[in-house]
């Protein structure tokens, strides 16, 4: 082995270590963890783990919403495949309807005889991607066949939350209520419930999670915060609750814009108002800018999903991990109105973002193909969740399917799915458990960004334990070094067993299309148990997990 410098890259940057003596290392491993039995972070958030799905290109229309008639295996017209794997992964939650699409839509569109309900001009229908569609795509012309009931059933099959995203730039106060009767007024009991047993459910649907507006910022509304909290308050005064807890999500920043989340809560605050239901902020980042600096243009930032270089590999993580300063960063102002820390962090939209051109289908608009770059960025996303487990109450990757950093890939009757989706495979033993301090050191990554050097950790992730079960999560975005790793689980506990499993590939840009559906796929990885140790040699560009099985 040769020489190195070796960096601690706590999970806690730059935090003194919380606990006394080192244990003593292996001089031949690359790369250490140490894993806190005893300090834990907080659980880990199952909703953590939650998807997007948007009336957005081929998300629902050729991703879930198959329609009943169809030759595809179907449930009530929704994918069979997709059900099947989001069973496999146990996805929490799903948000719906948007996005951008949900401050356009009126729910009384989607409900009814499929047969009678209108066709509308969907909110994509202008984006410079819908130039590819031809005649009356159901991407640009919304036919509104997929609805609140079938939206409601493709959760229920799924085994996941819903999770509404109302409409606060065009519709009334008045409808936001009148959804929220619609979805959880009680069989019988009213007008509306009535009209959903009509439509297929006598019983209420019992929406717990409820987004107000998206994005009010920009495409919902271009609001600043205090009018922002204006409408806010105008729509969440008195909704009826039907004996559910309801959970509002307030529409937050883009990135981390410190100054809308502080104008929205200076102004409740002025007006003493926080209802007791606001349990969730929204962020939204993208991992968009990959010209290293060069540009903060929205189109001319961004770049290839499948043609990059080494520069362009780690660009992505780089960018991507910026996730963490956002989290901390919201975090500590919600803090300074919410001292009592009801409210959490909603990261219901992050992911890679790149430029058109590799979307599997034409109508699949913001598609993009999904390679093991984009399998590390998700896994270290999940990995900032993990060790926020206190502060992030809820996520969604976006988007399921078709479209940005998708976990299926979906045309007619064909089905794959994408690295990302191996990702949640794997991450999956995480939700619920208890979140735990864990210290990374390796060596770290260099690569030149525009002529100048910059640097990565090199090994990255979070660990938790359920009962006797302790799930270490790593990502290992070096190119050349695989890394020998010596992991110590620090308490009172022994091992008993240990495995794992490894999602990588010996080209950056390994992806899966639906002639080669599993070129990635998830694979064993040796471990080594040696008394209170674990050695494992930990791949060039992967994501391991490793499962612990304590005595
Ligand atoms: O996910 C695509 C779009 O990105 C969403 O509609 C919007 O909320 C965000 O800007």
């Amino acid at each position: 082995m040769n020489r190195r410098r070796f960096l601690q890259t706590s999970s806690l940057a730059g935090a003194a270590l919380a606990f006394g003596a080192r244990p003593a290392w292996s001089a031949t491993a690359d790369a250490h963890v140490e894993v806190l039995l005893d300090e834990s972070i907080g659980r880990i958030a199952p909703e953590i783990y939650g998807q997007f799905t948007e009336q957005l290109g081929g998300v629902i229309y050729d991703g879930v919403w198959v329609g009943e008639d169809s030759s595809i295996p179907n449930i009530h017209g929704i994918r069979k495949q997709i059900v099947d794997r989001m069973r496999q992964i146990h996805v929490p939650v799903v948000r719906w309807p948007g996005g951008c699409f949900a401050d356009s839509y009126d729910w009384r569109d989607g409900v009814g005889a499929r047969k009678d309900r209108p066709t509308r001009t969907n909110f994509w229908a202008d984006d410079p991607d819908a130039a590819r569609l031809k005649g009356n795509a159901v991407q640009a012309y919304e036919t509104n066949a997929f609805g609140t009931d079938e939206f409601m059933r493709f959760c229920h099959l799924s085994g996941a939350e819903p999770y509404l995203a109302s409409n606060l730039r065009s519709l009334p106060a008045l409808e936001f209520s009148r959804w929220v009767e619609y979805c959880n007024s009680p069989a019988g009991s009213t007008t509306l419930a009535k009209q959903r047993a009509t439509n297929g459910s006598a019983a209420p649907y019992d929406v717990k999670y409820w987004g107000v507006g998206n994005e009010s910022w920009g495409c919902g509304g271009n609001f600043e915060p205090e009018e922002y909290a204006e409408e806010f308050r105008r729509f969440t005064t008195w909704v009826p609750h039907y004996g559910v807890p309801l959970s509002f999500v307030g529409s937050g920043p883009n990135d981390n814009n410190l100054e809308w989340t502080n104008g929205f809560f200076e102004a409740l605050r002025r007006k003493n108002y926080m209802p007791r239901e606001l349990h969730g902020w929204s962020v939204h980042y993208y991992t968009w800018n990959l010209s290293m600096g060069a540009t903060n243009d929205w189109v001319a930032g961004k770049r290839d999903a499948l043609d990059f270089d080494e520069a362009g590999w780690y660009e992505l993580f780089l960018q991507g991990l910026y996730m963490e300063e956002i989290v901390r960063a919201q975090w500590g102002l919600l803090g300074e109105f919410d001292p009592s820390r009801n409210i959490k962090l909603v990261v219901d939209e992050y992911g890679a973002w790149y430029k058109p051109g590799t979307q599997l289908d034409p109508t699949h608009l913001l598609g993009q193909q999904v390679t093991l770059r984009d399998a590390l960025l998700t896994a270290m996303t999940l990995d900032i969740f993990n060790r926020h487990a206190e502060k992030v109450g809820m996520a969604a990757c976006a988007q399921l399917a078709n479209c940005l950093n998708s976990l299926f890939f979906t045309h007619e009757d064909k089905f794959i799915t994408t690295p990302v989706f191996h990702v949640f495979d794997m991450y999956a033993a995480h939700q619920g458990a208890q979140s735990l301090r864990a210290n990374f050191s390796s060596p770290q990554v260099h690569y030149l960004r525009n002529g100048k050097p910059a640097t990565l950790a090199g090994l990255l992730g979070s660990a938790s334990m359920r009962g006797k079960i302790v799930t270490l999560t790593a990502t290992n975005p070096d190119l050349k070094q695989s890394k020998l790793t010596e992991i110590a689980l620090r308490g009172s506990a022994r091992i008993a067993s240990a495995e794992a499993s490894v999602l990588t590939d010996t080209d950056m840009h390994a992806h899966n299309t639906f002639a080669q559906p599993d070129a990635v796929q998830l694979k064993k990885l040796a471990v080594d148990v040696q008394g209170d140790r674990l050695h494992v040699t930990i791949p060039p560009a992967s994501v391991s997990r490793i499962t612990v099985q304590l005595a």
